[in-house]
């Protein structure tokens, strides 16, 4: 079975299809192709809606027929289409479900309608060379959400502690503004972070005697006290990475403290992480650590899917069409949606 996952949540234009007879039938991602718009972004500094929309429309054409001459298919060869249906931006939801939807009506297929966070929550396991298997707990950090969710199952997630403000993602794409890194801050902070001293400056570990929900709105007024206090010498390449790796120890150490104390309360054994932030080598070094020293395994995506993509869509909706679920024939999208 080849299902079509598209992904156009907020700003990028992911297209992939996952073939479950790939691989001796363990199944595979067959091709994928992905457009990213943050050049056109980084301007603002952030991702502005409407542009999102507009340029999610001038590429899925385009990127479809692309994936179909990657892939070396036909489109009647496509089983089933999968799309992202919620959480993100209204417009850029609309375009990938429409797209979908449609696609779908016309070969006369299934559709999926996937949770982003489910994409992102399984994606680990699309290339399943590490052996990940439920239940786990998974940390989901990304630039909109930051959970710990007990997964039993696919669609059996229990939310055990997430964020009661701000996203971990946010806060690294907020610091990276308050230094002049350019959008998406992530990649950027931690790049100016690896020649910095993570002990330089004490930043807040907040919400640690809070069960397992997180706080990251008061780190970003601490990464914006910080800069001010060191006015004058913030220019200073070694003042700037010094900020940079003492922000990303402390959110690096509050995430690995609450990790362990899910695992410990859940008594489970794998942890999964998922998102954006995941791909960040700091936090899954501190974790690999931490996670051994108690019998515990730590398992992430390879680079390429951590991020927005249309594979962990199509492996999402593979799995939740192995399970009979699909939509109706409604162009329904979810801007906001809960796991
Ligand atoms: O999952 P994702 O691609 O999109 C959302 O669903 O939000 O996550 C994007 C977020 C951004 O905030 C970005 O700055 C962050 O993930 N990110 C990182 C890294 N790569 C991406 N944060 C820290 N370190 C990274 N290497
Ligand atoms: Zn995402």
């Amino acid at each position: 079975m080849k299902v079509l996952g598209l992904e156009t949540s907020c700003d990028e234009t992911g297209l992939a299809i996952y073939d479950s007879e790939l691989n001796g039938g363990q199944g595979g991602l067959l091709a994928q192709v992905l457009y990213s718009q943050i050049e056109l972004h980084a301007t603002y500094g952030g991702v502005v809606p409407e542009l999102a929309s507009r340029d999610h429309i001038r590429k899925l054409v385009p990127l479809f027929n692309e994936l179909l001459d990657k892939a070396n298919i036909a489109k009647s060869d496509i089983d089933a289409v999968a799309y992202t249906k919620g959480p993100g931006l209204i417009g850029a939801l609309m375009t990938g479900v429409l797209f979908g939807r449609t696609l779908a009506y016309g070969l006369g297929v299934p559709a999926i309608g996937v949770h982003h966070m489910e994409g992102h929550l399984l994606a680990p396991m699309i290339e399943n060379d590490k052996g990940v298997n439920f239940p786990f707990v998974c940390l989901l950090v990304s630039g909109g959400h930051t959970m710990l969710v007990r997964a039993d199952g696919v669609g059996r997630y229990e939310i055990l502690g997430e964020s009661i403000d701000d996203a971990v993602g946010e806060c690294f794409d907020k610091t990276a503004k308050m230094l002049g890194l350019p959008y998406p801050g992530g990649p950027n902070v931690e790049r100016l972070a690896k020649g910095g001293n993570p002990h330089a400056y004490d930043l807040p570990r907040p919400m640690m005697g809070r069960g397992l929900d997180f706080s990251f709105s008061g780190m970003k007024t601490a990464v914006h006290n910080l800069i001010k206090d060191t006015k004058g010498s913030d220019t200073d390449p070694v003042v700037r990475a010094d900020i940079s790796a003492s922000f990303q120890y402390a959110v690096v150490d509050t995430l690995v403290k609450k990790c362990t104390k899910a695992l410990k309360q859940t008594g489970l054994t794998q942890l999964v992480i998922a998102g954006g932030v995941s791909a960040n080598a700091s936090l899954r070094a501190h974790l690999e650590i931490a996670l051994a020293k108690m019998g515990a395994s730590v398992h992430y995506a390879p680079l390429h899917l951590c991020t927005d993509n249309g594979a962990m869509i199509a492996y999402a909706g593979y799995c939740r069409l192995s399970m009979g679920q699909t939509d109706d024939l409604s162009v329904a999208c979810v801007p906001r949606w809960s796991m």
